[in-house]
């Protein structure tokens, strides 16, 4: 099987099926008083016997399992895992290993860059959406009030071991909202990529390696270039502004129903939209666009009701300024445009197309 080394900033990424033997010798060279293992039931069930089979130096690692889902992405789960690091005589001399979907990766980067002020940590994402998106890249967090990401710290993974076999038990329905995540890299960088997922059929194996490496690369170079955010790395949040206030309102309402990356998949429709009349993107390849979003993902049945919280929402988001909602537009494929204010009345009118075209026909 293929594999690939790809070395960004300080992080080294490893992607192939035979990742863990990279992850042996880094356990090997460093020599850790202690290793802690993050998981949650299922990446327990499904993820860690391969995990142990195949890294025997992980032999007496601590074990620490979460309930999945985002709804424990909170700082009071956190505040249990520091509880048992504590407990556990954690030290800066440990190592903190995340096992499984992005909520792990999130929550358990940022348990670990901040007990003690940071202990070492290491990404074993699991989902097609924490290997292609959420375990490089640095940004680590949990949610306050279902508000996304709002606590949060950059702090790099000592390193990233993709294993694309981990995808095997993976539920359908989320190894498709993981896609949505490798659309939005194609919308914002590659044309030649968007094409190739077009022709994709997702649930074939045989192109998981190809799409990760593709995805993993595009984020990679963005975030090289601006690792703290300060703009060019807005891009990656093509898609997101409307995806997190529609990911929030479900939680809200204590429906976990919807997935991030369905949250984003709907959310890249409605920027598409926008950005014909605020990007110039022209409308034929809006549709096309949208046609194919639309094929794949869920239509998110959103009432009218709810298109003012969902402003509201949306005025949390990191990006904006002075109180205006700001967005990562599309002026073309591969041809981001940052920091686009847009008016509320023009939202309004954006989430309503989505209600008339989407959802009620
Ligand atoms: N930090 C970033 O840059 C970044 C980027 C994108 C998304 N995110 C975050 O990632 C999160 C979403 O991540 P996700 O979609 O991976 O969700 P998730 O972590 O909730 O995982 C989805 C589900 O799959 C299960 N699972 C994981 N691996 C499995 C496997 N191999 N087999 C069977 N079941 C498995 C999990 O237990 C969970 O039930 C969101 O919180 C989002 O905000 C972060
Ligand atoms: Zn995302």
């Amino acid at each position: 099987m293929q594999q690939q080394t790809v070395s960004v900033a300080s992080v080294n990424l490893f992607i192939g099926s035979t990742v863990n033997e990279n992850f042996s010798a880094f356990l090997r060279e460093h020599h850790f008083h202690k290793i802690f293992i993050l998981v949650d039931e299922h990446t327990l069930r499904h993820c860690l016997p391969r995990l142990m089979d195949t890294v025997a130096e992980l032999e007496g690692a601590e074990l620490i399992e979460l309930e999945s889902g985002e709804i424990n992405k909170t700082i009071a789960v956190c505040t249990q895992v520091w509880r048992v690091l504590s407990e556990l005589g954690a030290d800066r001399n440990s190592l903190f290993v995340n096992l499984g979907g992005g909520v792990i990766t999130d929550l358990g980067g940022f348990v670990a860059a901040t007990f003690k002020r940071g202990i070492a940590f290491v990404n074993i994402p699991t989902t097609l959406l924490a290997q292609i998106d959420a375990s490089s890249g640095g940004k680590t967090g949990v949610d306050l009030d279902g508000l996304k990401n709002e606590i949060g710290v950059f702090a790099e993974p000592r390193a990233v071991y993709i294993d694309p076999t981990f995808l095997h038990t993976l539920p359908k329905r989320e190894l498709i909202a993981g896609f949505a995540e490798a659309f939005k890299h194609a919308l914002i960088a590659d044309v030649d990529y968007w094409q190739l997922l077009c022709r994709t059929e997702m649930a074939n194996a045989e192109y998981w390696e190809e799409i990760i490496r593709r995805s993993v690369e595009i984020k990679q170079t963005i975030v090289k270039a601006d690792p703290y955010e300060k703009n060019l790395r807005r891009t990656l949040n093509f898609g997101h502004t409307v995806g997190h206030a529609l990911e929030t309102y479900f939680l809200e309402r204590g429906e976990s129903t919807l997935l991030h990356g369905e949250a984003v998949a709907a959310g890249m429709i409605c920027e598409l939209l926008l950005s014909v009349d605020e990007a110039g993107l022209d409308s034929k390849s809006a549709d096309e666009y949208c046609t194919q979003l639309v094929k794949r993902f869920p239509h998110i049945a959103f009432d009218q009701m709810a298109n003012e919280r969902l402003i509201e929402l949306m005025r949390h988001d990191k990006k904006n300024v002075e109180g205006e909602i700001r967005f990562t537009l599309l002026a073309a494929c591969g041809k981001p445009v940052l920091n686009k204010a847009c008016s509320p009345d023009r939202i309004l009118q954006i989430l309503t197309a989505y209600h008339v075209k989407y959802v009620l026909s």
